[in-house]
């Protein structure tokens, strides 16, 4: 078959949807116009434990415009159904709302009030009196009890470390971190008798669709969820949280649709966030830099309700050729509410720690921190035994020192001084699965020669809407703004959730398979068309580009999609297509990233400012480059503001979060972010995926934080240890 042309892949397409959004035509969970539609405000728990002795919603329920006030006492028992189709860590017991008195952290909506105006019921919100059996609760990772460990081994790690030239022993702190997207969660649920429609802020309508189903004990095919446009995530909706069940069941109670919105304080509570860690990691070296053995025994906060679990332990078994690793990771079960995935998850925590520590290595070794990375460099992956599909983690660093004058440094920590700024930089390894999930995509060609591409999957930020047009537009040989790609509705071919950066592996793998299928449709039909110019040509030979079936290599001999279907009185041409990725591989697949970081920090102050970063990265096919820089820089923001802002604060005397707002909790702001620069090794991976892309989304955080402390370390001489990394920790 004759390869078709790639116009728009790899074409720094502007986003597709981006006038929508900066006309405001683009709407957000919250904006949807609904008919009819009234208020639901939470009232949230002021104990992180024990049980709601009392509820006085009289005064609430007098104030003029409140319908109805909910909550444990009076809410009908709702189905709960297990739900296999779910992100939810097994074994747990979801949090079922307004089901009993149960308190379980601080912040847990126990009450809802609905009115006919958003204020009626903020203000009806603040007038219901809520009493509390309170319990002592805990909220501390540190010093409470922890769960039996999940475990790791090869090798006899303890006896390696014993007999290695060199020993370091390092423990981490890394504090809580939250999501905190520019738009905050939001539902618009509405019933139509027995079916639920709504509108969510969510990386995965289909789990949405599939929870509600659940929860209230109906088909799945009664819900419907729509979700176009989602304004930020990170993670934090991948889940179905109890807001939406709220919302849904606001509606079903007072008869009429029903909005319900966090404010930014009630995303500190119930919609996830990063976990704090304490990590305690032990290296044995030889002299010459051979890292013979690590211990990694890392603790991380859980919920009493629900153990989650994060990819925290990939990076101490792959990264580096090591033989000698064991690694233990316990849960400790807390008054709080389910963590959930953050950028890079369990990556991102555990390659501070490691990638730290590398570093330590290299000072005390006095070998340049690149040189210790390519001395460890696997040549298969060592915790299997597979060969890499690809791993370009030495070109990285190589083309990376280049750009970023690597080299020009002087090795010696705190030897370079700008004024009163002590000046460093860093190194870090950055590396993310490439995660692959089913997905459907449909496809058609209408008469006028433009084509519908749909796919039930998300556009949280990174720019699907764009990439997928690319991939459709190239594979059916259309011009990009002749194909208009839709997402965001479970009544669409089913996709997987917008996370695990598996989307533009699975959904563009499932377009393009659809694509492709439509074109050859097409061009079957015109081959075996005696009124058509390609009659009786191999339909091997044709190509279609600009929206026009042609001969390769002969332009002349061919038609439009538009003079095909009108002489066959057509009025759209259909296809389906899927992509279901293989349960085995004999590869092992990994995006990779060479991170570096400039910083200065004031010798006197202790302020750390960072001056330039670089990012290098091995994933694979990079199908629009306008967004993986966007994408790229959003990674670098992110990361900076794990090091050095980044930080949830819980008053352990009741568990509440101190710091929930964005003036408290620091995330980084234009005057945070220096020039920041991105680098795509050529190239494509077929082994992942038929359209040879791996990850990228979450790749591009990890190893952020680590590159900085490193820079930070190589500035000042100190070495910290725990995240965020304060002016106070450098003085
Ligand atoms: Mo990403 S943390 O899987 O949205």
């Amino acid at each position: 078959m004759s390869p078709q042309p790639q116009a728009a892949v790899g074409a720094p397409l502007s986003r597709v949807e981006g006038r929508l959004k900066v006309t405001g035509q683009a709407k957000y969970a919250a904006e949807h116009d609904i008919d009819g539609v009234v208020h639901a405000v939470v009232v949230d728990s002021s104990v992180a434990r024990g049980r709601i002795a009392g509820i006085d919603a009289r005064a609430a329920l007098t104030q003029p415009g409140v319908l109805k006030v909910i909550t444990h006492l009076d809410a009908p028992r709702l189905a709960y159904r297990d739900n296999p189709v779910s992100l939810a860590p097994r074994g747990g017991r979801r949090l079922r709302v307004f089901q009993d008195d149960r308190v379980q952290f601080f912040g847990q909506p126990v009450a809802v009030v609905v009115a006919t105006t958003l204020e009626a019921a903020q203000h009806a919100a603040d007038l219901v009196e809520i009493t509390y059996d309170a319990e002592k609760s805990s909220t501390d990772l540190a010093g409470s009890p922890a769960d039996e460990p999940q475990t790791y081994a090869r090798g006899n790690a303890e006896q390696a470390l014993g007999s290695a030239g060199v020993r370091l022993e390092m423990s981490y702190r890394l504090s809580r971190n939250h999501h905190n997207p520019m738009e905050p969660h939001a539902t618009i649920a509405r019933w139509d008798g027995d079916r639920l429609r709504v509108w969510d802020k969510t990386q995965w309508v289909i789990g949405v669709q599939h929870e509600l189903a659940a929860v209230f004990g109906i088909p799945a095919e009664s819900v419907r969820v729509i979700s176009p446009f989602v304004g930020g995530a990170f993670g934090s909706a991948l889940r179905t949280w109890p807001h939406v069940i709220i919302a849904a069941l606001a509606a079903r109670e007072v008869g009429r649709p029903v909005k319900l919105a966090l404010t930014r304080r009630q995303m500190y509570f119930s919609v996830g966030y990063r976990p704090a860690y304490e990590y305690k990691l032990r290296l044995g070296s030889d002299r010459r830099g051979r890292v013979t053995a690590m211990v990694h025994e890392l603790k991380h906060e859980t919920s009493r309700y629900e153990r989650f679990w994060e990819a925290n332990l990939v990076l101490g078994q792959m990264l580096y050729a090591v033989p000698n690793v064991s690694q233990s990771v316990r849960t400790v079960p807390l008054d709080v509410s389910t963590p959930l995935w953050m950028r890079g998850p369990g990556y991102s925590s555990a390659a501070f720690c490691i990638e730290s520590a590398m570093d330590d290595l290299a000072y005390e070794l006095g070998i340049d921190p690149i040189e210790l990375r390519l001395r460890n460099e696997p040549n298969e992956d060592p915790s299997n035994g597979r060969p890499f599909s690809t791993r370009r983690l030495r070109e990285c660093f190589r083309v990376g020192a280049r750009e970023f004058g690597w080299h020009r440094r002087n090795p010696t920590p705190r030897s370079t001084r700008d004024g009163d700024w002590l000046i460093g930089t860093g190194v870090a390894t950055g590396c993310y699965d490439v995660w692959r999930g089913q997905a459907q995509a449909y496809a058609r060609i209408d008469a006028d020669g433009t084509a519908v591409v749909e796919s039930a999957t998300h556009d949280a930020g990174p720019g699907t809407y764009t990439s997928m047009t690319q991939v459709a537009a190239d594979a059916l040989g259309l011009e990009a703004r002749h194909v208009e790609f839709r997402l965001g509705d479970s009544t669409m071919p089913p996709a997987p959730p917008q996370g695990a950066s598996q989307t533009m592996a699975s959904v563009g793998s499932a377009v393009q398979d659809t694509c492709d299928k439509l074109r050859k449709q097409a061009i079957k039909l015109a081959v075996e068309d005696e009124g058509s110019p390609l009659h009786g040509v191999d339909a091997d030979d044709v190509v279609v580009s600009g929206g026009r079936l042609q001969v390769k290599g002969d332009r002349a001999r061919g038609e439009t999609y538009q003079q095909l279907l009108a002489r066959n009185n057509g009025t759209h041409l259909v296809a389906r297509g899927s992509y279901n990725p293989p349960q085995e591989s004999r590869f092992s697949m990994y995006g990779y990233a060479a991170m570096f970081a400039e910083v200065a920090v004031d010798a006197r102050l202790g302020l750390v400012r960072v001056r330039r970063m670089l990012g290098v990265y091995d994933a694979g096919r990079i199908i629009s480059p306008k967004l993986a820089d966007s994408q790229a820089i959003g990674g670098m923001v992110g990361g900076i503001g794990m090091a050095l802002l980044e930080h949830t604060v819980t008053d352990h005397r009741d568990g509440r979060i101190v710091n929930a707002n964005l003036a408290d909790y620091l995330v980084p702001v234009n005057a945070d972010i220096p020039d920041l620069k991105a680098i795509y090794l050529d190239g494509r991976d077929d082994e992942a995926d038929p359209i040879g892309v791996k990850s990228l989304g979450e790749l591009v955080q990890i190893g952020v934080a680590p590159a900085i402390a490193n820079a930070v370390f190589h500035a000042t001489g100190r070495r910290v240890r725990d995240l965020p990394i304060t002016a106070e920790a450098l003085l």
